[in-house]
């Protein structure tokens, strides 16, 4: 299901959309493990063993309901090939970071706006110096409820991982000077203060140039759903943390989701 067609559009565009990833009886299962919790996004409970030593904790811990749900978790990342998808995005072994799967309920209020994760924050080069760019998460986002615009959709910017990249390549490097570029804002404004330095290093205006045009709705503090990604419960998608991305409310109807988290290292 993971072909390496999608692995091609994953390094391209930074995401990719696999429909019909769960069939029926694995999103009925992971449903009913999500909802039985229902904890929102960072709860203790909203996180599952990743590895034999978090296991065995639960084993002496006697929780053998939770066990055979990491079981559940771990088996089915096995079974979708998840972690040889990542080893060859990666081209080394890679390492699962985190299972967490949580609810969120309809509401309006406001989740993180247009970002990019892997963003540097401008201390760490006081403290234990940049991250190496190349060090990086790749996020296997798999939706348990249906999502559409303004209701628990994700937005993904395509391409624009690559400038994170680059930004990210350019400051370890220190070859372009740190500044802020967490938020869209910044991050275009960033990118617009090294346009020279980004276009040679991406050997490619019209990524640069895209970028740039298909966001200028940040400047008059509009959105768009240009880049929404509507989803059928089942269907996952892949992203590249370093890209410009967003999360929305879920206004209409109850969210669960489930993701695996990879990274280059450990
Ligand atoms: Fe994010």
């Amino acid at each position: 299901m993971l072909s390496d067609n999608l692995l091609l559009d994953l390094e391209q565009k930074g995401i990719v959309h696999v429909k019909n990833f769960f069939d029926s009886n694995e999103l009925e299962k992971a449903r009913k493990i999500v909802k039985n919790y229902s904890v929102k996004k960072g709860h203790d409970l909203s996180y599952f063993s990743t590895n034999l030593k978090l296991l065995i904790y639960k084993v002496l811990k006697l929780n053998f309901k939770r066990l055979s749900e990491d079981i559940f978790f771990l088996r089915l990342a096995k079974k979708k090939k998840i972690d040889k998808f990542s080893d060859k995005h990666f081209k080394k072994k890679s390492f699962l970071k985190f299972i967490d799967a949580y609810y969120s309920e309809v509401s309006d209020q406001d989740v993180l706006p247009w970002h990019t994760d892997q963003a540097y924050e401008g201390v760490e080069k006081n403290e234990k110096g940049f991250v190496n760019p190349d060090n990086y998460h790749i996020k296997f986002f798999i939706y348990l409820t249906d999502v559409v615009p303004e209701n628990g959709c994700m937005s993904y910017i395509p391409y624009s991982h690559k400038l994170g990249y680059i930004i990210r390549k350019g400051i370890y490097n220190n070859e372009i000077k740190f500044d802020k570029y967490f938020l869209l804002k910044e991050f275009r404004n960033f990118c617009k203060k090294n346009k020279d330095y980004l276009i040679k290093q991406l050997n490619d205006k019209k990524v640069f140039d895209k970028f740039i045009e298909e966001t200028e709705f940040i400047e008059s503090n509009k959105d768009t759903k240009k880049f929404d990604y509507s989803l059928r419960a089942g269907d996952a998608i892949i992203f590249n943390e370093g890209g410009v991305h967003k999360g929305s409310k879920s206004t209409i109807s109850e969210r669960m989701v489930l993701r695996y988290l990879y990274s280059s290292k450990t």
